[in-house]
């Protein structure tokens, strides 16, 4: 092998490097506004009487979704993965997880778009792994 075939092999070797290094880096969470407005509707049906329409809290006994207890648990630096893992499999608490990856995604991105949360648009994912890079800072 020549010396430049050498340094190219390099090169390309590196390049790869640098797209797969990228990959496991942390990016600011986003969602679409399809889901937000998906997961309002089942926000609105299951979850309010709880946790207010406004999330302010509910009649019922649940905690505010959006000030500053819920900010610091949730939007400080925090993987979209804990928010996910939590209400997936823990709300609404007469039955957890009767919804599917995608709904609870709907519904998070609702609870994310009403804590003024930015976003790019792209879909909240629902794989634990992709969640898990997806940082929530406000
Ligand atoms: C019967 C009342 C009730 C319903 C219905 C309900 N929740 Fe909850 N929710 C609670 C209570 C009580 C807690 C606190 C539980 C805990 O901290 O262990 C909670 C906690 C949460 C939290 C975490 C809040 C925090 O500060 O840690 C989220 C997020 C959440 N609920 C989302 C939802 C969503 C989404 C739905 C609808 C699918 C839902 N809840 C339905 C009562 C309810």
């Amino acid at each position: 092998m020549k010396q430049r075939d050498g340094l190219r092999v390099l090169r390309a070797a590196s390049l790869l490097f640098a797209v797969t290094a990228t990959s496991v880096y942390a990016a600011p969470v986003s969602f679409s506004e399809s889901q937000a407005s998906r997961g309002e509707k089942i926000f609105k049906e299951v979850c309010a009487d709880c946790h207010g329409a406004n999330l302010r809290g509910g009649l019922i006994g649940g905690p505010p979704l959006t000030g500053s207890a819920f900010e610091e648990k949730y939007m400080k630096g925090t993987p979209a993965s804990a928010i996910f893992a939590f209400t997936s499999a823990m709300m609404p608490p007469d039955a957890p997880g009767q919804f599917s990856p995608a709904e609870y995604a709907d519904m998070i991105a609702f609870i994310l778009r009403e804590n003024g949360v930015q976003t790019s648009g792209a879909p909240l994912p629902t794989n634990p792994n992709a969640l898990d890079q997806l940082i929530i800072d406000k």
